[in-house]
């Protein structure tokens, strides 16, 4: 270990209390990117983040405007001839419903046996918020830092990063880098370090369908008009098979197929289906034939429904045939699939599924397109002997479910390699009730982090 790093250490471990006051100053602020109501939450969130990093002694320090929620940008760029690293997070966090499951409100963060609870606490805040005392460990103890930094944190994220690749666009200027690092995955099952190699894109849309132009008495009229909320089931029913495959015409033709050597790979990993399936409380895994779980979470596409609404919702009965009826789905995609070719036949699907006598519209919410990222990378490497230097022992590589627009971004549009380099582990309930960090997974980031700084300065 270097000298470096051992004050880094060192300082690390006198600051552990200040740095926990400020991360969870950071999540009392509800940023909810989708829910309007909160815009001046996810305004002040991108306000905290940037005098957060101007304190660190980040510069050029911008909460900068889109069309939707901010970017706030910083960089460091005085580590003359070593790399430029873009590093990227997202500070706005997701809806918190159903509120009542919480144990604590989402928004008054508690720690609790080595965990910090509350929305954001592991997607994505506790991981920007690692980011910055990496940099500050470094700044402060050496006066300097190993590498150039360019953090880009986003505000609507979790939206869908509908206005992202504009602001990219509208930005290169000040994005030159070698690399973009991006701290929003996770561990792999059991809390092993992981480095994710791959996510799934999104498509994601809304079933309207509508009938007569209020709700009607269902006994009067029961029988002579066609029901919304049936129409609607249907046509969901349409679009699965009862084995899990999907049931759209066309929706698997770009998908590509696992090579033998990517499902070796796959294989390599133990996965406990039996004790996954007891945790998140189901009977039974389930999903496409022919597949193990692993697969089909990371390199297979899906079409799920994600809400579902309409009619009568209150306690007894009302005997109604609703007016409306309507559901969010959401396709989950693979190389090659694209999002807006899926969009298309979904909805050709969905209208071609939809009985008479309704009236259906379906309407693009958001998309966000998979990528795959280099294992052979040495900047891949160099991130996993961090990690392993950290927590004791070599990450496995995995492709994830879940999506990150950005990723695919900064490869297609500024053409940087990229390392998804993320700390928690998949029982955080990110998206779920009573979300938390483990404190041992976010310190042990933060290390990681500097520690993954100096190494890709030495290899410059
Ligand atoms: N951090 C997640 C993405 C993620 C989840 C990566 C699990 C690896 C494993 C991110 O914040 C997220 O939730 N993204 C959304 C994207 C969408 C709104 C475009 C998702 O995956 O649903
Ligand atoms: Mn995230
Ligand atoms: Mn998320």
């Amino acid at each position: 270990m270097s000298d470096a790093i051992d004050a880094i250490e060192a300082y690390l471990d006198r600051t552990a209390e200040e740095r926990l006051d400020q991360y969870q100053a950071f999540l009392r602020i509800p940023s909810i990117s989708a829910l309007s109501q909160h815009a001046g939450d996810v305004q002040d969130a991108a306000r905290f983040l940037g005098e957060a990093m101007s304190a660190v002694g980040l510069e050029n320090v911008e909460v900068s405007p889109t069309a939707g929620h901010p970017v706030v940008y910083g960089d460091w760029l005085h580590a003359q001839g070593a790399p430029t690293v873009l590093v990227y997070g997202h500070y706005d966090v997701q809806p918190v419903d159903p509120l009542d499951l919480w144990v604590r409100p989402p928004f008054e963060p508690r720690v609790d046996d080595g965990c910090i609870y509350a929305r954001g606490a592991a997607d994505d805040k506790g991981q920007v918020h690692l980011h910055l005392w990496a940099a500050r460990a470094w700044l402060e103890t050496q006066g300097r830092l190993p590498v150039n930094l360019r953090y880009v944190f986003e505000g609507e994220e979790e939206s869908g990063s509908v206005n992202f690749d504009r602001w990219l666009e509208e930005n290169r200027h000040r994005l030159a880098a070698d690399l973009a690092v991006i701290s929003d995955s996770g561990f792999f099952q059991g809390n092993h370090p992981a480095i994710t190699i791959g996510l799934r894109g999104l498509m994601y849309a809304q079933i309207d369908v509508s009938g007569p132009s209020q709700d009607l008495h269902s006994g009067t009229y029961g029988g002579l008009v066609q029901n919304p909320a049936n129409a609607l089931a249907q046509i969901l029913t349409g679009l699965r098979q009862p084995d899990g495959r999907v049931a759209v015409p066309g929706f698997y033709d770009e998908a590509r197929e696992l090579s033998e050597s990517e499902r070796a790979e796959f294989a390599r990993l133990e996965f406990d289906d039996t004790a996954l399936a007891s945790d998140i409380g189901v009977p039974e895994l389930f999903g496409e034939p022919g597949y193990g779980s692993l697969e089909r979470r990371g390199a297979r596409p899906t079409l799920d429904v994600n809400g579902l609404w309409g009619g009568f919702q209150g306690e007894g009965s009302k005997t109604i045939i609703p007016a409306h009826a309507h559901a969010k789905i959401s396709c989950r995609l693979v190389p090659d699939m694209d999002p807006a070719r899926t969009f298309r036949i979904v909805r050709e699907s969905v209208l071609a599924n939809a009985p008479p006598g309704v009236r259906v519209e379906v309407s693009l919410i958001n998309d966000g397109m998979w990528s795959l990222t280099e294992i052979d990378h040495p900047a891949t490497r160099a991130a996993a002997q961090a990690l392993e230097a950290v927590f004791g022992e070599a990450p496995v590589y995995l492709r994830e479910g879940g999506s990150i627009p950005a990723a695919a971004s900064f490869g297609s549009m500024l053409g940087l390699p990229v390392v998804l380099l993320g700390f928690t582990p998949p029982d955080d309930h990110a998206h779920s009730p009573n979300e938390f960090m483990r404190l041992d997974n976010y310190e042990g980031g933060i290390r990681t982090v500097a520690r993954y700084w100096e190494s890709l300065g030495f290899s410059s």
